[in-house]
């Protein structure tokens, strides 16, 4: 059993307070690798911002619960090195059963999703129940969900959104005991959160996606006063990457995110923790495109890592100065 406090780090309490009251919201980047780690918290400290490291099932699997929960204790100890000690948070991304939420808890993670939303309301409430019971007598925060996010979300493949309930927001709060909440208003993962169809076009041609649903995320608001709200799938897919990929030999097609003056709108809101991982994986893969096609001769990975690296640090600081509101908070 390794305890996250012995890891340096914190639980989403104190910074989801904070976060609440001062209407912006904590960036969640998902992380698999050394790059994307380093670039998360050289963004985070220079912008002094809190931060959730988030582990998927898929990262998990593709690079060990025991590397990753190191790399987050050794991301504590960089963060001070840098020169800011910043709130840092290691949380289970979509967890799927009570099992692997007590493995994670068990080590040394110190927030954890239980992601119920598929399974009938009672089976969320019970399993998301048993989940907080075990977190919370570790003093791990634990985040639910209600409504489902169109795209594919777990495994589970949903053609449209199944927006969440404002009716059912208070009853399964009480009932399971969550810190937080992750909600359905119409976001969805990936980097085609919806078909060119629910799309209008702008002069340039570029899609531009249907708002989200604030007027439910409002009423969530008045069934929930000052209740954090997470917003899973909220990448912005920016132009400015997809035109990259394509122009240096890859095929997307259709990309389409959710526009960053939303996100700002959602973050001085009730929504308090914002996850984003294709942005990410897109600002990567196109540096390295890039750097590949214009230096063909390369083969050190540390050439083309290095600019990856470098992107993924301007986008992340890009995101706490102007989207989440999250710089100076730490
Ligand atoms: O919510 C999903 C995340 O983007 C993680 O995706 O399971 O491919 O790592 P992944
Ligand atoms: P994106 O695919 O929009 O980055 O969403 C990530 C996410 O919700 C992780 O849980
Ligand atoms: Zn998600």
């Amino acid at each position: 059993m390794t305890s996250y406090k012995d890891l340096g780090l914190v639980n989403t309490k104190e910074m989801f307070k904070k976060a609440v009251d001062g209407g912006y919201a904590i960036p969640a980047y998902n992380f698999n690798n050394m790059e994307q780690l380093q670039a998360i918290i050289q963004a985070c400290v220079e912008t002094k911002s809190p931060v959730i490291l988030q582990v998927s099932k898929g990262a998990r699997d593709y690079a060990n619960i025991n590397l990753l929960r190191n790399m987050a204790k050794g991301a504590t100890e960089y963060a001070k090195e840098l020169g800011f000690e910043i709130p840092i948070t290691l949380h289970l991304d979509h967890g799927d059963s009570f099992e692997t939420c007590k493995e994670c808890i068990d080590n040394g993670f110190s927030s954890v999703m239980i992601d119920g939303s598929h399974f009938p309301y009672e089976e969320n409430v019970a399993l998301t129940k048993k989940v907080v019971e075990y977190a919370h007598a570790h003093d791990v925060t634990v985040e639910g969900e209600l409504g489902i996010l169109a795209g594919i979300e777990d495994d589970v493949v949903a053609e449209e959104s199944t927006y969440t309930q404002p009716e059912e927001v208070v009853d399964f709060v009480s009932k399971t005991g969550v810190d937080s909440l992750a909600i359905s208003i119409g976001t969805s993962h990936g980097a085609n959160k919806f078909k060119p169809a629910q799309c209008t076009k702008n002069t340039d041609g570029v899609l531009i996606p249907p708002p989200l649903r604030f007027d439910i995320l409002k009423e969530i608001e008045k069934e929930l006063p000052g209740f954090p709200i997470v917003l899973h799938g909220s990448s912005s897919v920016p132009m400015k990457y997809v035109n990259e990929i394509i122009e240096f030999g890859g095929d997307l097609k259709d990309s389409v995110g959710i526009p960053s003056s939303q996100l700002r709108e959602a973050a001085t809101s009730a929504v308090c923790k914002i996850n984003i991982d294709s942005d990410g994986r897109l600002a990567m893969t196109a540096a390295i495109r890039k750097h590949l096609a214009e230096n063909p001769g390369d083969f050190d990975p540390r050439k083309y890592l290095a600019p990856a690296r470098a992107e993924l640090k301007v986008m992340y600081m890009d995101k706490n100065i102007n989207v989440l509101g999250s710089a100076n908070k730490a």
